[in-house]
């Protein structure tokens, strides 16, 4: 299962490539918003997300602001070119699922964000998006049932062979992250507290202590 980091933070990057952990980058709007504070920064920023991954480490997804196809195809176009690790991220619509054609159809990758229904993961699919993000903890938030949908999209997507890659998203706790390694999610896109939560379990502390302390009895001679 590859882990993404749902982040535009260089720092929270890096924390997760220290520890080896790092399989890609999603980030959306509301992110780098957080980031930087003149507009005329954004591509700079983005550029130096991309250039902190190793070849190894997977690839950024970087939404387009537009909303009409025709900006959203050049929007696309351009984030492209400007990093050979972007993935476009566009959000589901009609104008966006006719981006997403266009854009496969020229080698460009692509991820189909906002997804919330099952029918929303079937047309990202049948265009050819090369990633679905279902938002799981939006979904929960509302008090709809964002596992349940994930599993539908893999159920799905295994009937008809689709190559589309489920990008689980929206993950709030390492519940959400387990229940979709059962399934055998592809990824999960989460801030890296979560996966910081995966580490700790109450024995593993208590027996080490007591390993250490045990050890400190052995004589020395
Ligand atoms: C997905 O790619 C989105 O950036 C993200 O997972 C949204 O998460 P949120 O619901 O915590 O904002």
């Amino acid at each position: 299962m590859k882990f993404f980091i749902d982040t535009a933070n260089l720092e929270e990057i890096r924390k997760a490539q220290l520890l080896g952990l790092l399989d890609g980058i999603t980030t959306n709007p509301s992110l780098i918003s957080k980031e930087i504070i003149d507009k005329s920064d954004i591509y700079n920023h983005y550029t130096s997300i991309c250039n902190l991954l190793k070849r190894e480490e997977g690839n950024v997804s970087i939404e387009v602001i537009s909303t009409n196809y025709t900006d959203m195809i050049q929007e696309g176009e351009k984030l492209s070119l400007l990093h050979p690790k972007i993935v476009v991220k566009i959000p589901i619509s009609k104008d966006g699922i006719k981006a997403i054609k266009y854009l496969s159809n020229k080698n460009i990758k692509t991820n189909c964000t906002l997804v919330f229904s099952l029918g929303q993961a079937l047309l990202a699919a049948k265009v050819g998006s090369n990633y679905v993000s279902p938002f799981i903890g939006r979904l929960d938030d509302i008090s709809y049932n964002g596992l349940s949908l994930v599993k539908e999209i893999k159920t799905i997507y295994e009937y008809y062979h689709f190559n589309t890659k489920i990008l689980a998203a929206s993950i709030r706790n390492p519940f959400h992250i387990l229940e979709c390694a059962k399934i055998g999610i592809h990824a999960v896109t989460t801030p890296f507290k979560v996966i910081d939560t995966l580490f700790y379990h109450p024995l593993t502390k208590i027996g080490l202590k007591k390993f250490l302390k045990d050890y400190d009895n052995i004589n020395e001679s």
